[in-house]
């Protein structure tokens, strides 16, 4: 692959979430030079907030090209996974656990018939499941609960494991981490860019930038006139996390806005909420109480359980439904960012699309 060897790097990534992680990793495995700059450091805002859910059957009702991305991202998972782990040394928690939308009356549950159905036809796989069904899958669900749809084919990763391990994987492969270092301008012609990092001036062949909700707060020019980035801005969520018994939950339970999926070790995530609240860090006592009886109310036996753990996580909106992932017009400068809910599931697809961009624009 050509180098650029008037160049400090290669490829400059602004953001060490998911996405810019996994981006920089990949691209030193093919031997580029990689600087991956954060703000904070590596997975220290969405990514490790995330409870890990790999679901599609949850996040999208109908065809759609972004489904297509997100059934191909979930299908890369197990390798995604196996390559990270080879590279850093590092277990990752990656089950195919399956998840459940139940359903507490009829007619919600032909509502969830119909949604199924539409899903197949888009290629997300379920099945209908009667009440004894359910119940027998999942002994702790409220035991009025009428029945529910499974998902079969879906997942759960920790995603502050998977984290860890990326940010190890990318040092073993020689990415420059720098992390309490914020960019906060690109300037991109069709042959370059540069970034100012705190006070010093980076030049690489291609910069990505996949700071999450805060990405379009960084200054960009391509060919020296100013361009205005698509808005990103964050949408707060609460999680809890229980501690419960290992598994005595084996597949991720659903209904409405509330989600419960449990890890290997008995750890247990409840979620969650949306705030648009900008970047307030505060843990809201009522959001808090609110998804506790949520919880509970799905699965009894959390009733009377504290939290062990509570946290918020700022989810990296944009203003269109899809993320916005691909070059900006033909200079060196790559988006990808705006994963919203999908940050952890997307990953693997906007990894390879853009690392198969960049690669292409070095030849
Ligand atoms: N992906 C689940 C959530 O954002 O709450």
């Amino acid at each position: 692959m050509a180098r650029r060897p008037d160049t400090d790097y290669d490829v400059i990534i602004v953001g060490g979430g998911v996405i810019g992680a996994s981006i920089a990793w990949r691209l030193a495995r093919n031997h580029l030079r990689v600087l991956l700059a954060d703000a904070r450091a590596i997975g220290s805002e969405a990514s490790t907030a995330a409870a890990g859910m790999l679901a599609p059957g949850g996040e999208f009702d109908q065809p759609s090209p972004m489904l297509d991305f997100a059934i191909g991202s979930l299908g890369r998972y197990q390798n995604f996974v196996a390559e990270i782990e080879a590279d850093s040394g590092l277990p990752i928690e990656f089950r195919r656990t399956s998840a459940i939308q139940i359903a507490l009356t009829h007619t919600e549950l032909e509502s969830l018939i119909v949604r199924a159905a539409l899903q197949r036809t888009a290629g997300i796989p379920s099945t209908v499941l009667t009440k004894d069904q359910l119940h027998a899958l999942a002994p702790l669900v409220r035991s009025d609960a009428i029945g529910a749809v499974h998902y079969a084919n879906e997942a759960i990763v920790d995603a502050a494991g998977l984290m860890t391990a990326l940010r190890a994987a990318c040092l073993a492969r020689g990415v420059t981490v720098e992390e309490q270092s914020r960019v906060t301008s690109i300037a991109a012609t069709r042959t370059s860019t540069r970034a100012l990092l705190g006070d010093k001036s980076i030049d690489a062949a291609s910069a990505v930038i996949s700071a999450g909700a805060w990405s379009s707060g960084i200054n960009v020019t391509i060919d020296h006139h100013p361009y205005p980035l698509p808005r990103s801005y964050p949408m707060k969520g609460h999680l809890l996390g229980y501690r419960l018994p290992a598994g005595s939950i084996a597949a991720t339970i659903r209904h409405d806005h509330t989600y419960v999926l449990q890890r290997a070790d008995g750890f247990s995530i409840a979620g969650s909420s949306t705030e648009d609240a900008g970047f307030d860090r505060t843990i809201d006592p009522k959001i808090v109480a609110d998804i506790a009886v949520r919880a509970s109310s799905l699965l009894p036996a959390l009733r009377g359980l504290q939290p062990e753990s509570v946290w918020i996580g700022f989810r990296p909106a944009t203003d269109t439904p899809a993320p916005n992932i691909g070059r900006v017009h033909s200079s060196r400068l790559w988006l990808a960012y705006g994963h919203y809910r999908n940050g952890v599931l997307l990953a693997p697809a906007t990894c390879d699309q853009v690392c198969r961009e960049i690669s292409a624009a070095l030849e």
